[in-house]
């Protein structure tokens, strides 16, 4: 391995959802000796960073995302013994292991907020945005993202949703307190940390209304819409100077990693990146990528933009799924050879791969009414049918992508043995778990195992720099080089529903992964192959 680069440019990352992992103490909630008791599975699938969403003391009104004590674990999960036991194992097994931060805002019950609300004058007075009135800054989820509060009389911040006050940056007591939590965490070995929706965390002091826009409905490059461009509360300087001191502190204890939830277009979150002068995050999500067109022209078209914004020594992450957004076997309509194709170039193009727990099996979207929902989103936008999110391919019920993991065909998947689990279990598990796809050569999960192995095992495919190939794009392939210094990697995925002849480029390579007959590369198929130099 290359001395030069880090740990975690090489890296593969599993998120996993504790609540719906592995429940070991059969009480219908996953939890984090469960997650411990599932490590050896997650070894031999070959993932080597697991980014864990927060499992500290919370009401769960956001299922961890509103936290209470940012240095204890809540009950439903396991003790700061479980957490040290977790680390532990992790490094034994050669595994890293990434929590989830959420900075921008705690519960409206942690004791700083409790505080805080009071009066003008106590300790805590200024650790979150208060104002007398509102201005035009809109939340996240849509409405104002301000609240009356009656005790206080005054209105508090809330950029997420409104038990969700937002802490305020602009205060050095608060940011000392923030630094503390980072390095106890540190100082107990994690390797480093998934920043929820780290660029919203500065605004501007003096809460001027931001200006208009004509877009309605965010989107990727826009995640705020309703109507105005959030230049004040979003991406601010101060913000990435606090990406510098984050970074800077993270070096005290070694090579960490600082992975950004970090929206907006895409010249906005590379720049809080560090560079070779000065640190800064270590990588950034682009979510755009998670309502992928399936066709050979998209991919080549998102490679190309990647790999012109995070060029090296930068790399892009790209990911399909996570706990917020549609599966994207569902959005495949559970096509298996699609998913292994859109798994051969997640494991193959140059970049980090972020699989979510379940994925490499195809576990599916459990639709669930908005009306008894768990997640707080659907609620707070009832006025929106389903209907109208599905046009779009979306659920705002959060609760669908996060139903348990489906172990094998026994109660509740394997995942519990209670006799009601926090959230249904997906009807499907009976034909589609881990254990009946560990039987099966040809299941999804063979796919996964088979590409993970073969990304460590060459150097061109975990480290290597990449170069399109566009001679095969007409014909609905898309193909790409992996270069190292020996040896370069061929990579052909075809997402067209014919046979395609690739002999005439492959002529001097081995196989090494995948199939073609007689020089035919099948319908949805992929092939990869090795040039020694
Ligand atoms: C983004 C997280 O991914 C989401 O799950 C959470 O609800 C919000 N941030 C608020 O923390």
């Amino acid at each position: 391995m290359n001395k030069t680069r880090p740990w975690w440019q090489n890296t593969t990352i599993y998120q996993v959802y504790p609540r719906s992992f592995y429940d070991s103490n059969g009480d219908g909630v996953g939890d984090l000796q469960g997650l411990i008791e599932k490590l050896p599975y997650l070894q031999n699938l070959g993932v080597e960073t697991l980014w864990i969403s927060p499992f500290f003391a919370s009401p769960q009104q956001d299922f961890g995302y509103d936290i209470s004590d940012y240095l204890n674990i809540d009950p439903a999960y396991g003790t700061l013994a479980t957490v040290d036991s977790l680390i532990e194992n992790c490094h034994n097994l050669g595994l890293r292991i990434v929590f989830d931060l959420v900075l921008n805002h705690t519960s409206n019950q942690h004791p700083w907020f409790l505080a805080s609300q009071e009066d003008t004058k106590n300790a805590y007075a200024d650790w979150y945005i208060w104002a007398d009135k509102p201005n035009n800054w809109r939340s996240m989820t849509g409405g104002s993202a301000w609240h009356y509060h009656p005790k206080r009389k005054q209105y508090y911040l809330a950029t997420f949703l409104p038990f969700q006050p937002d802490l305020n940056y602009q205060n050095p007591a608060l940011q000392k307190a923030i630094f503390e939590v980072v390095s106890f965490w540190l100082q107990k070995g994690v390797d480093g940390f998934r920043l929820d929706i780290f660029n919203v965390l500065f605004k501007d002091p003096q809460l001027i209304n931001n200006p208009k826009s004509t877009q309605f409905f965010p989107s990727e490059e826009n995640p705020f819409g309703f109507f105005q461009k959030p230049v004040y509360n979003f991406n601010l300087p101060e913000n990435k100077a606090f990406a510098q001191t984050l970074k800077a502190l993270c070096n005290q204890y070694g090579e960490k990693l600082l992975l950004g939830e970090v929206t907006g277009p895409v010249a906005d979150t590379k720049s809080f990146l560090g560079t070779t002068s000065k640190p800064g995050l270590d990588l950034v999500f682009s979510f755009e990528m998670l309502r992928f067109d399936f066709t050979a022209s998209y991919f080549y078209a998102l490679v190309e933009k990647m790999e012109s914004h995070f060029a090296a020594p930068n790399i892009p992450v790209y990911t399909f799924n996570n706990h917020d957004r549609r599966r994207s076997f569902t959005r495949l309509k559970a096509a298996p050879k699609k998913a292994a194709l859109l798994a051969a170039f997640l494991l193959t193009v140059r970049g980090v791969p972020s699989l979510y727990y379940g994925e490499e099996i195809g576990m599916e979207d459990l639709p669930l009414p908005y009306k008894t929902a768990l997640d707080p989103i659907p609620h707070k936008n009832a006025w929106l049918p389903r209907w109208l999110t599905e046009l779009f391919n979306e659920t705002l019920n959060r609760d669908d992508v996060r139903t348990p993991m489906q172990w094998n065909a026994a109660k509740n998947a394997g995942f519990s043995v209670a006799n009601q689990t926090w959230l249904p279990v997906h009807p499907n598990f009976i034909t589609n778990n881990v254990a009946q796809q560990e039987q099966d050569a040809q299941a999804l999960l063979g796919h996964y195992k088979s590409l993970l192995a073969l990304r460590k095992a060459n150097k061109a495919i975990h480290a290597g720099s990449l170069r399109l190939f566009p001679e095969t794009l007409k014909q609905g392939v898309l193909s790409y080089i992996r270069c190292c210094e020996n040896q370069n990697c061929w990579v052909f995925l075809n997402f067209s529903e014919q046979a395609v002849d690739i002999s005439a480029h492959t002529k001097d390579l081995r196989l090494l992964l995948g199939s073609v007959n007689s020089g035919k590369l099948g319908p949805r198929a992929y092939a990869i192959f090795e040039e020694v130099l």
